[in-house]
């Protein structure tokens, strides 16, 4: 303790040190998303100890960044450099979470760290203003989505997820008609589609660039039981009924999530059952202080869900809105029985399923 400062030097000490380790981590982050987007992470799963020029030959790239990258992967433990400082190798334990691999590829979500990097230019504005941040604004960020909504949801969809819901599976083979709101790139329906030819599928979501990627994709695949629209939802008006709504991670980020929410009641067949995957944190900030990705989501939630609901004149609930808050919206809206689940395999999302 400092008697003239009244500060406690050591908790100095120690918190300049984490700021060191929070700037380095925080470059490790971009450059592990270069390593997975230039394919270089794919690349040296396939090497032995290599030079930096058989890596980059590998991977078709371009030597001197190759090897400047290395060092940054070098230096960040993330791959093994030997003696002579010239030979690198990426360990096998490492390659499940870096790599296609196991289907745990965190390297997928360092990109949001420069998703969300593009617009800090404008968010530094939106903090004078309070004004928010159109979608198109993020450049990539649909194409990271897709990426991260394959691993997320893709995995587990119809082995742990559709079983929340009663008789799902069940109902999807026999033939139901299901609508995904704030589908994205569609991966969800289109791979549902796939597997159940009996039911007829409709994916929603305010923006043209990935709707076109799911039109184009069922088009491929000759999905006759899938169909996508652009469709804003913020006054939206269902002019048909739906056996079962699910809404994956974009309910928070609506211009107005209770006027969505009370038209997916509204849009629902009697017995009809809504299933809501959002992010599984509190609505009061202390109870978040554990979350394994705490700092993460909210900053993910100030710099994209936020925003993008503000942009679109919405309240911005962003993503930490809470699971109490988003209960009781399902309550208004009109659902009856509310029941929270959690997956194993997704530690940063609850499964809300809802009952007319
Ligand atoms: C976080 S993304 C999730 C996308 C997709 N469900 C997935 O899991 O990959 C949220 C989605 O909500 C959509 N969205 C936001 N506001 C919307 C609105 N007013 N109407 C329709 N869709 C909206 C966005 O375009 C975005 O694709």
């Amino acid at each position: 303790m400092c008697v003239a400062c009244e500060m406690n030097l050591e908790q100095m000490e120690s918190f300049a040190q984490r700021m060191m380790q929070i700037i380095n981590e925080g470059s490790l982050g971009l450059m592990i998303s270069l390593g997975h987007r230039t394919g270089l992470f794919e690349c040296m799963k396939t090497m032995e100890w290599a030079t930096s020029v058989e890596i980059a030959k590998v991977a078709n790239l371009n030597e001197r960044y190759v090897r400047e990258w290395l060092g940054a992967m070098a230096v960040g433990r993330i791959v093994t450099v030997d003696n002579t400082g010239k030979l690198f190798n990426l360990p096998k334990e490492h390659v499940p979470f870096l790599t296609r691999e196991g289907g745990n590829n965190i390297a997928v979500y360092a990109q949001y760290l420069s998703v969300m990097g593009g617009v800090e230019d404008r968010l530094v504005q939106c903090f004078e203003t309070g004004e928010g941040i159109a979608y198109e604004a993020y450049d990539r960020f649909h194409e990271v989505m897709a990426e991260d909504s394959e691993q997320t949801v893709l995995s587990s969809l119809v082995e742990d997820i559709i079983p929340l819901v009663p008789n799902g599976l069940e109902k999807l083979e026999e033939g139901i008609s299901v609508l995904d709101v704030g589908c994205g790139s569609g991966k969800a329906l289109l791979m549902l589609a796939e597997h159940f030819p009996n039911s007829n599928f409709e994916g929603l979501d305010l923006c043209g660039p990935p709707i076109k990627s799911a039109q184009e994709i069922a088009m491929q695949k000759e999905l006759k039981n899938a169909i996508f629209e652009q469709t804003d939802l913020t006054n939206f008006e269902f002019e048909r009924k739906y056996d079962l709504i699910m809404a994956f991670d974009a309910i928070h980020d609506q211009a107005r999530p209770d006027l969505v929410l009370k038209s997916i009641h509204g849009a629902l067949e009697t017995n009809g059952i809504f299933l809501m995957q959002d992010i599984d944190a509190s609505e009061n900030v202390c109870n978040n202080l554990d979350l394994p990705l705490g700092s993460m989501l909210y900053a993910a939630s100030c710099m994209h869900c936020m925003p993008v609901s503000l942009g679109q004149n919405g309240m911005g609930l962003g993503a930490m809105w809470g699971v109490e808050r988003a209960g009781r919206m399902l309550t208004e809206a009109g659902f009856t029985s509310v029941k929270e689940h959690r997956l194993e395999h997704d530690v940063q999302n609850c499964y809300f399923v809802a009952h007319k």
